[in-house]
């Protein structure tokens, strides 16, 4: 059967990415996966777009090469290029792209341009090849809140999403209050296993409500705690753990109904948030007996240009090509998406 070398790049942040994808059967191999996380930011508290695409600008090329270098192959071995499209920063898109495109061209290799997203929803499949819709996907990043019934890949019913902050950012904020760095998550995470439950009562936004998210109200209700308390320093593990647990719950409360409602046997988590431990075992609690919980590991969930190549490939298999016309795009949704539900 075909092998297919996919090469994939990753520019709509703050991370430049590039990964090698070999296919054979339908079985992903990894062959080759370079992340270069941009620093810079971390000064700034947040991404700063300009500096972002100068940093791309002055690494993708290295980061491109080193990819296939580690791979063992050259350009021309490629059968494919895919290329984050968006959603994402106009700008940093623009890099990736661009070369993208250029490399296409001059290799006369089929271009793909890819939705971050559906990156994100192929990430597990990279480790366990036999992942197969149908599944219940919670997609959880710095910019996206989204709870997808995914019917088959390509073919996503959107449950609901986010009226405002997405879950990444909410953890990245209050990580801010409590003095930590951008990005804060995994900081988050791990003070909150050194506090103590209960000592803060946080609200659950929307917890019985539908499908759709909100968590402005839970992280300005931080931010009181905050003001509020005497000893920041002392208080913050337990602020930490209060605001995670009531995340949590809010996540795992709408992914375990929209699992038990549509009688689905696996639950996807995927994005940056999906590096929570603590969250992928308390769905895995909630769920158990019901229905099994995949999450790629946490170099596959944040920012990479494997999950890139991953979608890329199943796009290039079904025949799909994108022409160099392809151009980026700041927000839109999953291709492929049916309307919400009601
Ligand atoms: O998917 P991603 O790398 O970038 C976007 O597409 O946005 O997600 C980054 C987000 C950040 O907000 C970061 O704080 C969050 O994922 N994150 C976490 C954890 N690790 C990363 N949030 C909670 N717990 C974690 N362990
Ligand atoms: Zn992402």
């Amino acid at each position: 059967m075909a092998t297919r070398r996919i090469l994939g790049i990753e520019t709509s942040c703050d991370e430049t990415s590039a990964a090698v994808l070999r296919v054979e059967d339908e079985r992903p191999a990894l062959a080759s996966l370079v992340i270069l996380s941009q620093d810079i930011h971390r000064v700034f508290g947040g991404v700063v777009p300009e500096l972002a695409s100068r940093e791309h600008l002055r690494t993708i090329g290295p980061v491109v090469d080193r990819a296939l270098a580690e791979a063992g192959i050259g350009a021309s071995q490629l059968d494919g290029i895919a290329v984050t499209a968006g959603p994402g920063l106009i700008g940093a898109l623009l890099v990736g792209l661009m070369y993208g495109k250029a490399l296409a061209y001059g290799l006369g290799t089929p271009l793909l341009g890819v939705h971050h997203l559906e990156g994100h929803l192929f990430a597990p499949w990279l480790e366990e090849p036999t992942l197969a819709p149908p599944f219940i996907a919670l997609l959880v990043s710095g910019g996206h809140t989204q709870l997808l019934d995914v019917e088959d890949w390509g073919r996503y019913r959107l449950l609901g999403q986010t009226l405002d902050d997405a879950a990444g950012e909410a953890f990245d904020k209050v990580g801010s209050l409590l003095g930590l760095p951008y990005p804060a998550g995994a900081l988050v995470e791990r003070l909150a296993r050194e506090g103590r439950p209960g000592r803060f009562e946080f609200p659950r936004p929307m917890l019985r409500d539908g499908y759709a998210f909100s968590f402005s109200g839970l992280k300005t209700a931080v931010l009181r705690a905050v003001r509020a308390s005497g000893d920041l320093e002392a208080d913050k593990a337990d602020l930490a753990r209060d605001f995670q647990d009531a995340v949590i719950e809010v996540l795992v409360e709408k992914t375990a109904r929209a699992v038990l409602e549509l009688e689905r046997d696996i639950a996807v988590i995927g994005g940056g948030v999906a590096c929570n431990r603590t969250l992928a075992d308390a769905l895995r609690r909630r769920l158990e007996g019901r229905a099994r919980v995949v999450v790629a590991s946490p170099r596959l969930n944040t920012d990479n240009a494997a999950m890139i190549a991953a979608a890329g490939a199943w796009r290039l298999a079904r025949g799909e090509r994108s022409g160099l016309e392809l151009e980026p795009f700041d927000a839109g949704p999953l291709p492929g998406l049916d309307s919400p539900r009601p």
